[in-house]
């Protein structure tokens, strides 16, 4: 028979009560240290404080009200993400997905205003992953996504990751914009490098494309910087975020240029719950952490400390593990095991990992996890590696 809830997960039998931080408390009384902050979600940890009393304040005067409205909430932090960022303007969503949809009709949308409704393909790149919708799916294009859910939205052309030639090829008048994670999440945690997205920035802009960046899991101070893109010195016209935007709070946006989002007036767009008071209160109170220099600066500290951790661990296990890659706190080890018997030995061993594809095992920790947790999480990787060796 069915469960109740649509079995599309694979779920571990894990039964979350409680979240203080960077652990979460099992039913059992069994406490993790949480390496996946809910796929990147839970920037600031488990039941924050500062986070508790936005959402809270928020909810005992106003939960929701209508697009229809002016909303200040969503107002304030529109604007500490205009003044933090390259963009002019802000959309918000409720997910990467959605975030994704709209960045696609953007880019259309311009050029459909620019007297170029031929315009339309989008440029991807092997492995990379937008989301779950109809024009995310296209956008991935990879069978594992596409198959089986009727004809894929047309208009997206896929190029393997880092063959120059075949991007090059793939630019012509219909072209649009190009798509690309500056660190691949889903696809193994697979950084652009900084020459290569100043070498897209410079080949957009020769041939009048736009770029858009999907910073959903790279953003929002994961990388050390605010944005992942800040790196390498370059801007985006148009850019999706979500998952630490919100803290752990159903919250996505799209940022724009003024210039890219001239197609996006009123009535081309919309979202019943997007950018609610609720979500943007708290939404605030992640801004007001993660874009402050000092914070984000003991992210790249905290990030140096677990790379070089993590180099130990490698080098104790070379059955287990080929090497560590990623930026901040967006980590990749390389596996030459299962990621998933990892994952696995890290639930017994407690401490929560998320694998990627390409053999990688995440590590995305809360961006305020301490120097002791982060010892305390290698000597448990340790321990789950230690197993797998053994099995
Ligand atoms: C890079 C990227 N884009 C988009 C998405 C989709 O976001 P959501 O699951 O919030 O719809 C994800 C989710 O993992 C992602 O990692």
């Amino acid at each position: 028979m069915i469960p109740a809830v649509l079995p599309t997960y694979n779920r571990a039998p894990l039964h979350f009560v409680k979240g203080e931080g960077s652990w979460l408390v099992e039913e059992d009384g069994r406490r993790f240290l949480d390496l996946g902050s809910g796929i990147a979600v839970n920037a600031l940890g488990h039941a924050n404080p500062d986070l508790v009393a936005a959402l809270t304040e928020q909810a005992n005067k106003l939960w929701h009200v209508s697009n229809l409205y002016e909303i200040p909430q969503q107002e304030a932090l529109a604007e500490k993400l205009v003044a933090s960022s390259f963009a002019d303007t802000v959309f918000f969503t409720n997910s990467g997905t959605e975030s994704c949809e709209l960045a696609v009709k953007m880019a259309r949308k311009y050029w459909f205003e620019k007297g170029h409704p031929e315009k339309v393909e989008i440029i991807t790149f092997s492995g990379c992953f937008h989301g779950r919708s109809t024009a995310a799916i296209a956008a991935s294009g990879s069978e594992k996504m596409v198959k089986g859910f009727g004809p894929v939205l047309p208009g997206f052309r896929h190029v393997d990751w880092g063959d120059h030639d075949a991007l090059h090829a793939a630019i012509n008048e219909n072209t649009a914009a190009i798509l690309v994670e500056p660190i691949q999440g889903e696809g193994g945690i697979r950084p652009l490098p900084d020459q290569c997205l100043q070498g897209l920035r410079k080949l957009c802009d020769e041939k009048g494309v736009l770029l858009v960046l999907d910073e959903v899991q790279c953003g929002m101070g994961r990388t050390g910087r605010l944005f992942a893109h800040e790196w390498a010195g370059v801007d985006p016209d148009i850019m999706m975020v979500a998952k630490g935007i919100g803290g752990g709070f159903p919250l996505g946006a799209v940022l724009a240029t003024e210039e890219a989002a001239t197609g996006m007036v009123a009535g081309t767009h919309g979202s019943t719950y997007g950018g609610n008071p609720l979500a943007c209160a708290v939404g605030a109170a992640v801004m007001d952490r993660v874009a402050d220099p000092d914070f984000l600066e003991d992210v790249n500290r905290r990030a140096g400390l677990l790379s070089q951790k993590l180099e130990g661990l490698v080098a104790a296990h070379p059955d287990v593990f080929e090497g560590v890659r990623g930026l901040g706190l967006m980590i990749g080890l390389k596996c030459r095991k299962a990621p998933a018997d990892l994952v696995k030995a890290g639930y017994d061993a407690g401490v929560i990992t998320v694998p990627a594809a390409d053999n990688v095992l995440r590590l995305l920790p809360a961006l305020n996890i301490t120097d002791d947790e982060i010892a305390e999480a290698v000597s448990r990787l340790d321990a789950a590696a230690t197993a797998v060796e053994a099995a």
